[in-house]
């Protein structure tokens, strides 16, 4: 267990909403209140909330189908399209004017786009993609920098009926080959690079590269001019997106399609081999994208600035930079660079140039921040700011009484937000104005949602630690994994026989039914709020020649939260070099993210007698602490000593 989470333990500050009189749910009675129209009749509640907040093109009539569960169905025979919800409908209402995205690049160059720019925009894009053969039901991967074109592009296919599958800048060439080959897609849109920490970042030719191999079914690669570095052409397979989307119409009739659809494939970490690419449906994730942004923000359209500093290939960026916002016909802001460039008063300029008033981070930038000094914060004008939430990891008690009082100024609500790529939004909250909030816990799940904490039986814990479990099905829950149904059901729903949604974390209730998160209990990363698996990141380290076998655990991090710590076994005796020539293979391999942060060279791993890798005691030796777990199955004792002495 790490020092935050032992803090955590003890925290006991309690911090009372601020009143706030134009929000829906202004005390725990409102919550509750809700809460038990869901408890009365669960799906007539679901069936007010999507009628009322999603346009359909086709009403539906079966809220909920539980008949191939877990593969479960929401509205499935209702019919709608995502970009007409999140754009045209406010152009309709008069709204053609107002900011749909204001973007600033790092160097400073800023772009607002208004609805009806957006709604253009999307049109030509998708005009563009059809013209290339793209159909609905075909896969786009998109690999870009944080500019408008992403959000552009995930909107275009919506439109059509494509499948989105965003995969992060940072992924190396090899980690985006697999994703293509997983997804099997058609068409890869990038750019030829983008700004980071004042240099452009090529992106185009790590594409290229992917696309040497195990590729065959691209046929287009879309290329966004916005580094301006020169980049490689191939006749026919490239096409630049300025000249494709000029010579289309701004009109582009947006399909009608099945609520469950098939919306975007997001790849994303878990505890055994390759990512999985998890599935999310259109209407499901659409309407609680959407409910969100009340629900955890109290987000107002007309009048707020909404920031999340994600990424777009995270989830966090889907729901929360792109599609929460702009379905509620709201003003999203896109921020390209790295948020110390060119100093660590980047973020707060930014919210004070574009009067943001909800900004959403990860504990992992707040700390970066904290250790860079008050004084940044302190030279600009935060007084727009109302809500402030986070997101991707634990926050120590510490990092978010920093947040609440030299962010917030004691008056912003500070949300703490648990969810997963799985989950699509949000589940655990402390609803602004609502729920009163204490440091380091997520508070209460939203209305409609349902969690627990279990032990391994599946019995309900009520004191110590248990497994967090979902105990009822929600809208935007993951549809699956593609092309794997039986990892699906091995993943999330064998481990209490189909009747409880695993999450994966380990979570604490304490006596007023607050939910304190403990962290993964698989054995999944959480690097700077990044998930990484320990075995991508071993197979990557096996997969150089001079690596026999390897082993890698988190070790607590003050700034990341959690470290990649790898033990390695050689072949022959290290080479001068070899550290750093495996901190490379792991950068081809995967990405930079997942680089360890130290190499621990060993002659042997700790085993049980069936074989398998201590993981516990390796965690404890990589911390640095007496070791915790039982080590009497440990087929050699004097593994323990060796590892200890030869550091
Ligand atoms: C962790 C990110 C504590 C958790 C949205 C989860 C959190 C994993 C929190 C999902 C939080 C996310 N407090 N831990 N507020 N939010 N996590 O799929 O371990 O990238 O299972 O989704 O991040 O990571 P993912």
């Amino acid at each position: 267990m790490s020092e935050s989470i032992l803090s955590v333990l003890d925290e006991t500050r309690v911090f009372q909403p601020p009143y706030n009189d134009r929000t829906a749910f202004q005390s725990m009675a409102d919550l509750q209140a809700i809460q038990q129209e869901f408890s009365e009749n669960f799906e007539e509640k679901w069936r007010q909330l999507a009628e009322q907040n999603l346009q359909w093109r086709k009403p539906f009539s079966v809220v909920l189908n539980e008949s191939k569960a877990p593969f479960y169905t929401w509205f499935e025979d209702g019919a709608l399209n995502l970009s007409e919800n999140c754009i045209d409908r406010h152009v309709q209402q008069g709204l053609g004017d107002r900011t749909a995205i204001i973007w600033e690049g790092e160097p400073g160059d800023v772009r607002r786009i208004s609805y009806q720019q957006l709604l253009d925009e999307v049109c030509r894009a998708a005009n563009g993609m059809k013209q290339l053969g793209i159909e609905s039901g075909d896969r786009v991967v998109i690999y870009m920098p944080m500019i408008p074109e992403a959000a552009i592009t995930m909107l275009a296919c919506t439109r059509i009926g494509a499948i989105h599958s965003v995969v992060f800048g940072a992924f190396s060439s090899h980690a985006l080959r697999e994703r293509i080959h997983d997804a099997g897609a058609k068409l890869v849109v990038t750019a030829d690079g983008g700004y980071r920490r004042g240099a452009v970042h090529a992106l185009k030719p790590k594409v290229d590269e992917a696309l040497e191999c195990n590729c065959d079914t691209i046929e287009h690669v879309l290329v966004v001019k916005r580094g301006e570095n020169p980049v490689d052409w191939q006749a026919g397979r490239d096409v630049e997106w300025r000249a494709l989307l000029d010579a289309q119409p701004a009109q582009c009739e947006a399909l009608a399609l099945n609520a469950e659809h098939p919306l975007f494939i997001l790849y994303t970490s878990g505890s055994t081999g390759k990512p999985k690419g998890i599935v999310h449906s259109t209407a499901g994730y659409l309407l609680w994208a959407h409910l969100t942004m009340t629900y955890s923000f109290d987000f107002r359209p007309a009048e707020d600035v909404f920031w999340c500093t994600a990424d777009v290939g995270w989830i966090t960026g889907h729901t929360y930079s792109v599609y929460g916002p702009l379905s509620n016909g709201g003003t999203t802001l896109m921020y390209e660079g790295v948020p110390t460039y060119p100093d660590a008063g980047r973020l707060w300029k930014l919210c004070e140039d574009h009067a943001v008033s909800v900004f959403y981070t990860a504990p992992t930038a707040i700390r970066a921040l904290i250790k860079a000094g008050d004084a940044w914060p302190e030279k600009y004008d935060l007084s727009r700011l109302r809500v402030l939430g986070t997101v991707g990891e634990p926050i120590n008690p510490e990092a978010w009484m920093w947040y609440h009082r030299v962010i917030g100024q004691d008056r912003c609500p500070i949300v703490d937000t648990w969810w997963q790529t799985e989950t699509g939004g949000h589940m655990l909250v402390p609803m602004p104005f609502a729920v009163p909030t204490k440091p380091g816990s997520a508070a209460l799940p939203l209305p409609g949602i349902y969690a627990a904490v279990v032990d391994q039986e599946g019995e309900p814990v009520t004191e110590g630690g248990g497994l967090l479990v979902i105990t009822r099905p929600w809208p935007s829950m993951l549809r699956g994994i593609w092309g794997d149904d039986q990892r699906y059901i091995d993943t999330y729903w064998r481990k209490f026989n189909h009747r409880y949604y695993f999450a994966g974390d380990g979570a604490r209730i304490d006596q007023d039914g607050y939910f304190w998160i403990m962290g993964r209990v698989d054995d999944v990363l959480n690097v700077s709020g990044h998930r990484l698996g320990s075995m991508e990141i071993e197979s990557a380290l096996v997969s150089h020649p001079a690596v026999a076998e390897a082993a890698v655990v988190g070790r607590p991090d003050e700034l990341k939260g959690e470290a990649v710590y790898a033990f390695v076994v050689l072949k022959q005796p290290a080479t001068e070099n070899l550290k750093s020539e495996l901190l490379k293979h792991v950068t081809q391999e995967i990405g930079a993210i997942a680089r360890p942060d130290d190499i621990h060279f060993a002659e042997n791993l700790p085993k049980t007698r069936s074989g398998k890798i201590m993981r516990r005691l390796l965690r404890d030796i990589a911390a640095g602490r007496d070791i915790t777990s039982d080590t009497s199955t440990l087929e050699d004792q004097q593994v323990i000593q060796q590892l200890r002495d030869q550091p």
